[in-house]
């Protein structure tokens, strides 16, 4: 490797830290989040393995080989599914923490017959450790948890050595998609994004809202308080 590589090794420990990047909450299923658990997750899901040693074979999950959208922190998951149906010759991989969100999305898939989603549990940097280099068309990270507080940006899921390592899992010319309310959180992803050698800034800056993007509760809030959205949009090199 030389100084000018473009996409260079990453060198992330697996365990590097136990710094989480979302909130332990607990969450109340309705009647339909527990079915849809219980009856779709065979069929969906994939709990995320800690082991690093333990790849995830994503043809095997999906039964196709074809571009694949990770969507890091799918929330109840309607962005996920939108997206999905409006897309099926991408097969979309969610990941979550949050169980109601996960049985949400699962309910979804079942009810728009979405044969291009899969639902994995767990933190999304287990997941993309667990992931073979160059394989994901697309990574979305809309609305992070912004951890406004200076003491809790390490917990940021947009820092530099989870950019390179989200970087090293997409395909060459494949997408890793931001999208925040937050301004302050928005030009330090800009900052991080830009100076990651082996990513390109599709637009220059801040992305027009792209139409495929669904508009969410976190969204829809930001915009009733009058709080400005911005994506942001790379490419690897
Ligand atoms: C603010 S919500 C946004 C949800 C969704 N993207 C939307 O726009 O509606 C952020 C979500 O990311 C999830 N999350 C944060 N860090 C995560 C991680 N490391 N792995 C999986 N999920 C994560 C949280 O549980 C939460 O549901």
């Amino acid at each position: 490797m030389t100084s000018t590589d473009p996409n260079p090794v990453v060198t992330v420990p697996p365990h590097a830290s136990r710094i989480r990047t979302f909130h332990p909450r607990r969450g109340r299923m309705t009647g339909r989040q527990v079915d849809a658990l219980d009856r779709l997750w065979s069929a969906y899901g994939l709990t995320v393995s800690e082991d690093p040693a333990a790849p995830v074979d994503l043809a095997a999950l999906f039964g196709r080989r074809a571009p694949i959208v990770l969507e890091i922190g799918s929330g109840m998951g309607d962005a996920t599914a939108t997206m999905a149906a409006d897309d099926p010759r991408r097969d979309y991989l969610a990941v979550e923490v949050h169980t109601p969100g996960i049985a949400n999305l699962l309910g979804l898939v079942e009810r728009l017959g979405l044969g291009n989603v899969r639902v994995a549990r767990g933190d999304a940097l287990d997941l993309v450790r667990a992931l073979p280099d160059g394989s994901l068309d697309a990574v979305h990270v809309f609305f992070p948890d912004p951890w406004p507080k200076s003491r809790h940006h390490k917990r940021r899921i947009i820092q530099p050595a989870h950019v390179a390592l989200l970087r090293s899992r997409l395909a060459t010319g494949g997408t890793l998609h931001c999208a925040t309310d937050w301004a302050e959180y928005a030009e330090s992803m800009r900052e991080t994004l830009t100076a990651d050698p082996g990513l390109v800034d599709v637009h220059g800056g801040y992305a027009s809202r792209p139409a495929h993007r669904p508009v969410t509760k976190f969204e829809r809030r930001a915009l009733t308080a009058g709080r400005p959205v911005f994506d942001l949009v790379h490419r690897r090199a």
